[in-house]
């Protein structure tokens, strides 16, 4: 993969459910890091989709009172419409009941087949439905006569079947050395460690196949097995591009994967499991996968299974997705837990974006259209405390690139806010409204200077919030191909005369 192709993923959901808070947030962080590439002029591939496959879609089905397929397409086209609601800009929606991706896990499956890493034998063991998990006998507790995973907290299950296993124990310490050298890898780094841990505390040989039920993609080599859910699912990270058509233009460029949002849940099998098929079916293993923490109501993981579920359209229609998008971001980024509530989005919503940016558009617009006919032009001279806020704008924007390489959302967002604080400060000390009736040059410096603050900071915030960001640039006159990152490399965003239009109100505060 060339070094500007970025190649970036959301897991694909169980439509076994609607889809909930968790699910948006995985992937409005997955959207966020595709427009930010794209505006940095990178080629982005952006995949999500939905994982149709395994006992609990077929159970959900069931309940359902509906054939599994005609059960997926229903639910599938749920997060499909969510994608659109969300504002996610993805390229690509998979869904394993596709035929390319059958074609994509067939030709995996004869791969692992041929290398000599599959084997039938037979499973006794416990497995969690809601997860799709297998469990050691040391992950499970028993409470009031049930069985549970400590890992995850769902329900285990007894199950002895015939099975195909994968030699995941061969790929162990071959595992452990693709760690060592690709550090970055897992990130945060504290799950890194866990997952380190977990890998040199033993593998088991994995258990690949189902026989004692049906809905799935059947083993090319023997009917009466279906592929394990997840070996099947994680395939569709290939299917997408188009593989096992290994010369086509998708694959070429975007495989190996720059990086798969996950959430910590399942971590395991992105970390583990993902790159041991990928080794030994010879094929690059992902640059890496990022785990980020839960979203929790009060102190619990929001969850279907759980049924505390704040609904993100609610929220989208009474708040707006700008809004939901920005306080998700911020308030539960870098890899822990955060809990979520309307009080704290509302917060969210009055400083950062009402009070903070919005307030310092909507100033400099409107002093700019009300006094100087919406034209500002900017003359040599400036003043110290331009030439200050200039400079706390190039500190500020230093480190951004690499904040957004490493996942790292919160801090970007805190510089980028602090940008827009900082302006607001500098439109406070210089007072534009008083250099009017005495210094009309000065006044036209301030003004342009707080103008190309406001575009770089739209253009900063634009991956995060798309709608207002946009209105601002619009307004502006920055036709889109220029709104770009190239100002970070030292490039002009506005011209030295320029003329806006009016500026909508972005963000009501809420009372
Ligand atoms: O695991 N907080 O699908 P799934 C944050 N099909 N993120 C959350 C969350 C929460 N409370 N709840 C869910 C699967 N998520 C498999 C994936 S990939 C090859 C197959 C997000 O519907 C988070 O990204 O259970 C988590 O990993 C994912 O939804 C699980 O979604
Ligand atoms: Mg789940």
């Amino acid at each position: 993969m060339k070094k500007n192709n970025y190649y970036i993923t959301t897991p694909i959901y169980y439509p076994s459910g609607v889809p909930h808070m968790g699910h948006a947030y995985s992937s409005i962080i997955a959207d966020v890091f595709a427009r930010f590439k794209r505006n940095d002029k990178c080629n982005v591939f952006f995949l999500t989709g939905t994982d149709e496959h395994g006992l609990k879609i077929q159970k959900a089905a069931e309940k359902a009172g509906l054939e599994p397929l005609s059960y997926c397409d229903k639910l599938s086209k749920v997060f499909r419409d969510l994608t659109k609601k969300l504002n996610l800009s993805n390229d690509d929606f998979i869904r394993t009941t596709e035929t390319r991706h059958y074609k994509s896990v067939n030709d995996l499956w004869n791969k692992l087949t041929k290398s000599g890493d599959i084997y039938l034998s037979k499973y006794k063991g416990w497995y969690s439905v809601s997860d799709e998990a297998y469990y050691n006998d040391n992950e499970v507790i028993e409470k009031n006569g049930k069985k549970y995973s400590t890992f995850s907290g769902s329900e285990v299950e007894w199950v002895e079947e015939e099975s195909f296993f994968f030699k995941l124990s061969a790929w162990q310490n071959k595992l452990l050395q693709f760690y060592e050298k690709n550090e970055k890898f897992i990130l945060p780094l504290s799950r890194r460690n866990e997952v380190i841990n977990f890998v040199k505390s033993g593998l088991k040989d994995l258990s690949v196949s189902r026989t004692s039920f049906t809905w799935g993609i059947k083993t090319p080599n023997n009917s009466k097995h279906v592929i394990y859910v997840w070996l099947d699912a994680l395939t569709n990270y290939l299917s997408a591009l188009d593989y096992p058509n290994i010369n086509g233009k998708l694959y070429k460029e975007f495989w190996p994967a720059s990086v798969h949002v996950i959430g910590k849940d399942i971590l395991r099998f992105h970390a583990i499991y993902w790159p041991a098929f990928l080794f030994a079916a010879k094929i690059d293993p992902p640059s890496r996968v990022f785990g980020h923490g839960w979203i929790l109501s009060g102190d619990e993981k929001m969850s279907k299974s759980k049924g505390n579920i704040l609904n993100p359209l609610e929220i989208i229609d009474n708040y707006g997705i700008d809004e939901l998008r920005y306080y998700l971001m911020k308030e539960v980024s870098h890899g822990s837990d955060g809990s979520i509530s309307l009080k704290s989005l509302e917060n969210c919503i009055n400083s950062d974006l009402a009070n903070n940016y919005g307030n310092l558009c909507q100033r400099v617009f409107t002093f700019i259209n009300n006094n100087c006919n919406g034209s500002v032009v900017k003359n040599k001279n400036l003043s110290n405390s331009d030439k200050r806020i200039i400079k706390d704008t190039k500190l500020l924007t230093e480190n951004l690139r690499d904040f957004m390489d490493n996942q790292n959302l919160n801090n970007y967002i805190k510089s980028v806010i602090d940008i827009s604080f900082l302006t607001n400060k500098y439109i406070n000390d210089e007072e534009p409204w008083k250099l009017k009736k005495n210094d009309v040059d000065k006044m036209n410096n301030v003004l342009h200077i707080a103008l190309e603050e406001i575009a770089k900071i739209s253009i900063l915030l634009n991956p995060i919030i798309p709608l207002a960001s946009n209105k601002v640039l619009d307004s502006l006159n920055i036709d889109s191909k220029s709104r770009n990152l190239s100002f970070l490399d030292g490039e002009k965003i506005i011209p030295d005369k320029i003329k806006i239009k009016k500026l909508e109100i972005l963000f009501k505060k809420i009372t």
